[in-house]
């Protein structure tokens, strides 16, 4: 049992170890310039919250230029908004408790510390210096088991079948299609058996799917960057449904999200698909 009394199967790190830490990793080929500058953060070295020590691994072997998150999150605290992903809150009731979930691309920490104040153990992973820092100095203020690590899901390390949960929440939009295929591998081989995962994607049906194929350059099948570096992948009608297909479907959605805005950004609306999928036993 763990100090909040839930069943703790394996309690070892899901990260393999390495001296080296993300950033020296990070500064190899997988970064854009600017993206990280080395007196900001690095890997944390000791626990935050009640959780255990960050760790990393190897560098990235893909080429991603990013889009600014840090000087997005400078500027704008909530930039995915206040809430977490409604389909959290609707299915987190449905996870295990012995392995930690991991939030990959996690951002500001919406979902992540959504899941910590529930009392689960969660390792939150993204690129962004600032949102990691922002992420762990919330969960370090309100004693939440929340392991941060500052890289790219390339560089992580994890054992197979280290989660309970695996939160892909708006990351796959921001990544080449050849990524996308390199995470979701990845994404079946950390969910332990009966783990769930959660995913968002755009789909072809966006309004901006048309304006981005026509004038963006390809990246990839349905994918295609901007001249200045932003990415947009969408998936195909069904497709997230079908890339999981040995998955048991616990919710499945396609259709218009909600409208939002990004900081002062425009109004935008998206075609989305969201799942919540559990792996077999
Ligand atoms: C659209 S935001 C979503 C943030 C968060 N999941 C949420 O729903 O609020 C995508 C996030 O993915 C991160 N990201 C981009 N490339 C990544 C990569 N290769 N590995 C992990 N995270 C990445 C970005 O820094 C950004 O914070």
């Amino acid at each position: 049992m763990d100090e909040r009394g839930t069943r703790n199967r394996d309690a070892r790190s899901p990260f393999r170890h390495s001296p080296s830490g993300f950033r020296n990793d990070l500064d190899a080929e997988g970064v854009t310039a600017g993206a990280l500058s080395e007196n900001v953060l690095s890997v944390p070295e000791r626990p935050h919250g009640r959780h255990a020590e960050a760790t990393a691994v190897a560098r990235s072997t893909t080429m991603q230029r990013d889009m600014d998150y840090d000087e997005e999150y400078t500027r704008t605290a909530e930039l995915f908004g206040p809430s977490p992903e409604r389909t959290l809150v609707r299915f987190w009731h449905l996870l295990e408790r012995g392995r930690p979930v991991l939030d990959v691309g996690c951002g500001q920490g919406r979902n992540a510390l959504y899941l910590a104040r529930k009392g689960i153990r969660v390792d939150a992973l993204d690129p962004s210096r600032v949102a990691v820092r922002s992420v762990e100095e919330t969960a370090r203020r309100e004693d939440l088991p929340v392991r941060t690590v500052c890289g790219r899901f390339l560089d992580l390390g994890a054992e197979p079948a280290s989660f309970d949960g695996v939160l892909v929440l708006g990351l796959v939009p921001d990544l080449p299609r050849p990524l996308v295929d390199e995470l979701l591998p990845l994404v079946h081989a950390w969910s332990a058996p009966a783990g769930l995962l959660w995913l968002t994607v755009f789909t072809t049906a966006d309004p901006c799917y048309e304006n981005h194929a026509t004038h963006w350059t390809p990246v990839g099948r349905n994918s295609f960057q901007s001249p200045q570096g932003q990415v947009r992948t969408y998936l195909e009608p069904m497709e997230l449904r079908s890339l999981f297909s040995a998955f048991e479907v616990v919710h499945y959605w396609e259709g218009l999200g909600p409208q939002h805005r990004h900081g002062g950004g425009p109004v935008e609306r998206h075609a989305m698909a969201e799942a919540v999928f559990r792996k077999p036993e």
